[in-house]
């Protein structure tokens, strides 16, 4: 299947900054996307393109990259079941106060934390069931991805998602 395409001014843009990254993604930046996350072709695309979740999204007019393939047994359900297992996913005893540079030593595969709205999250479990790809999240591994994600799917409730991932929030003076 093919995914529509809109022509889009801000396509023209700096596509090396990841703030901007839904916005700027162009055709080039996509296949490499989709080359990194082992795309394939065909399938079905959820949300599409013209749904309320994509039209109502920040990321209104983006070129969408192709599903990637997602091992058997790593749906978003099984990542709900997971999470709700009992399963330690945090890998801390009590919630931690971070700043910026404590994050940033979690930047690895089996190892990787990330920040979103000021809270930080231990995705290292997380990586594997992530439709849009492991190596999407890798960018902003030990880092703070909340602009990548919220350009990307603002729609995602990433509180509900990673609840039982949450290791703690960022010092004040990171905020
Ligand atoms: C911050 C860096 C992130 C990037 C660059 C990123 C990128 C992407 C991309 C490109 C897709 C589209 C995949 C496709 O349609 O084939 C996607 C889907 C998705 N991502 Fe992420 N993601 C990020 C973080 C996260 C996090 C932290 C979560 C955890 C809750 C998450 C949850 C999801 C979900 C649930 C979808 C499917 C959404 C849908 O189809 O409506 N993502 N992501």
């Amino acid at each position: 299947m093919k995914y529509a395409t809109q022509e889009d001014p801000a396509s023209a843009a700096d596509p090396s900054s990841a703030d901007t990254f839904s916005e700027t993604a162009n055709k080039e930046e996509m296949s490499q996307l989709n080359s990194e996350n082992g795309a394939v072709s065909g399938g079905s695309s959820f949300p599409m393109n013209n749904s309320p979740q994509m039209l109502s999204a920040p990321t209104k007019g983006m070129q969408r990259p192709r599903k990637v393939f997602i091992k058997p047994g790593h749906s978003q359900l099984d990542w709900m079941k997971l999470s709700s297992s009992g399963v330690d996913l945090r890998g801390v005893k009590e919630p931690l106060l971070l700043t910026l540079e404590e994050v940033a030593k979690h930047n690895k595969k089996d190892d990787c934390w990330i920040v979103i709205n000021n809270k930080v999250f231990n995705i290292t479990s997380y990586l594997d069931f992530h439709p849009g790809g492991r190596a999407q999240l890798m960018r902003v591994a030990g880092k703070d991805g909340s602009a990548l994600f919220y350009n990307t799917h603002a729609w995602v409730n990433v509180d509900a998602m990673l609840n039982k991932c949450l290791v703690g929030f960022l010092k004040s003076k990171q905020r």
